[in-house]
């Protein structure tokens, strides 16, 4: 059998980048992109809520429930030593993935969501107190907004947001005004799952880290488009979700440095958090293992890793290119259908393309695309104060991933005018 860890080498020595990309041969790897919905084919643009599964990643599920399934890190036998070293090699895939320094680095957790609710609970209530400030900006998703809310309730502490234009860019000279001595954290979106917005993140680790600052940075939405080297963009947290960028759902990830990590107290208690537990003291285990209380997401790891793999045989260079060109197109298709608003047109964009169209409900847009086999989202894409900024109660939004086609762009503007000529 071949070890994690010799797979892992072959995968890592083989990108694939120099390969054509063949988007037909794609998405031949994607089972459900075969499907029929409504009587048409599956046009499936929801990508930023969750992507599909390539069958190696259903494999990969299948065949550690099939043949290795085991509690790790606890066991002598054969099948947990196994697994262990499966769930391992896929903290080192990640790591490689972001470039960390070290594997202790990545803490395997339920989601992007968990993981940014695990550094409010840890660092966020070691460090803020009465009147310091979280400074967010005002394109987050809800749950890089919530945590931060709750730990300033509890500790007195304020949440600040700095703005943005007309665009959906962060206004970086409003951002760095709001930086003060005060600031305890910022939190930021690397790319805005409402408008697309790519942040100029680099910038806003200068910005903050001038001032002793740290930086969180939420990539749910960018870690599927855009290369990510953590430790070329110097933040200090990062973190991302699993199922959208390929892998299974409950399964995500929290980069954090090390001298950070160290220096948190755990996240929850239980097993495996531990070195030593008597009834008057426990001490913890050393990280990455603090941060993992309880049988972690065993199948779902080895299934991120999976993924990450599947994403570097492709190359991610590769996978932004083609995500640029998908984006360009349907920008352009849709921009031309009269009566439609783009909602989020930075200059710089990855993989969203959110729109209003005039006089029809987003929910009625997604209602008649569903009809047409064309899977959009509706609503307010958990980033209400997005859609207050922008004046509309929501939008209907096309996201895109790497099996998408131009054919499918088409789709989506064809079904566009379908739901004008049924409002007319
Ligand atoms: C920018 C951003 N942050 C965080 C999340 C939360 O991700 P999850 O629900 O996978 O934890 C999402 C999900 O849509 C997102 O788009």
């Amino acid at each position: 059998m071949t070890t994690p860890a010799k797979r892992l080498a072959t995968e890592i020595q083989s990108p694939a980048a120099t390969r054509p990309y063949d988007v037909e041969a794609i998405r031949a790897d994607f089972p459900i992109l075969r499907r029929q919905i409504h009587g048409h084919p599956l046009v499936y643009l929801d990508n930023a809520a969750t992507s599909q599964k390539p069958q190696v990643v259903i494999d990969a599920l299948t065949r550690y429930y099939e043949s290795e399934n085991a509690n790790i890190h606890r066991g002598v036998h054969y099948l947990s030593e196994h697994a262990t070293e499966e769930y391992e090699a896929a903290r080192e895939s990640v790591r490689a993935f972001l470039n960390a320094e070290a594997a202790h680095e990545i803490i395997f957790t339920r989601g992007a969501t968990e993981s940014i609710n695990l550094v409010g609970q840890t660092y966020g209530r070691a460090h803020v107190g009465p009147g310091d400030e979280i400074l967010i900006t005002a394109m987050e998703h809800h749950s890089n907004i919530v945590p931060w809310q709750i730990l300033c309730g509890e500790k007195g502490a304020s949440l600040r947001v700095a703005p943005i234009n007309d665009a959906g860019e962060l206004l970086l000279d409003g951002f760095a005004s709001l930086l003060s001595a005060r600031t305890k954290l910022v939190a930021v979106t690397h790319v805005s799952n409402a408008l697309g917005t790519i942040v100029p993140v680099r910038q806003i680790v200068d910005l903050a880290h001038a001032r002793n600052v740290p930086v969180f940075l939420d990539g749910a939405q960018a870690v599927p488009h855009l290369p990510v080297d953590v430790r070329s963009l110097g933040c200090d947290f990062y973190a991302f979700s699993g199922h959208k960028v390929y892998g299974p759902t409950g399964i995500g990830v929290l980069y954090g440095k090390s001298a950070l990590l160290e220096a948190m107290p755990p996240y929850q208690g239980g097993g495996d958090m531990i070195s030593s537990v008597t009834f008057e003291h426990t001490t913890y285990n050393k990280l990455p293992y603090k941060f993992e209380a309880g049988t972690p997401n065993v199948s779902g790891a080895i299934g991120l890793g999976a993924a990450i793999a599947y994403v570097n045989r492709l190359g991610i260079e590769a996978i932004g290119a083609h995500g640029r060109e998908i984006l360009a197109r349907a920008t352009a298709a849709v921009s031309a259908i009269p009566g439609v608003r783009l909602i989020g047109t930075a200059k710089e964009k990855a993989g969203v393309l959110s729109f209003v169209l005039e006089n029809v409900h987003p929910h009625d847009v997604g209602t008649i695309l569903d009809q047409e086999g064309i899977a959009i989202r509706t609503g307010h894409h958990c980033a209400q104060p997005v859609m207050q900024r922008f004046g509309v109660p929501a939008t209907a939004r096309a996201s895109f991933a790497l099996y998408n086609t131009i054919e499918e762009v088409n789709a989506l503007a064809a079904g566009i005018r379908k739901v004008q000529e049924v409002f007319a």
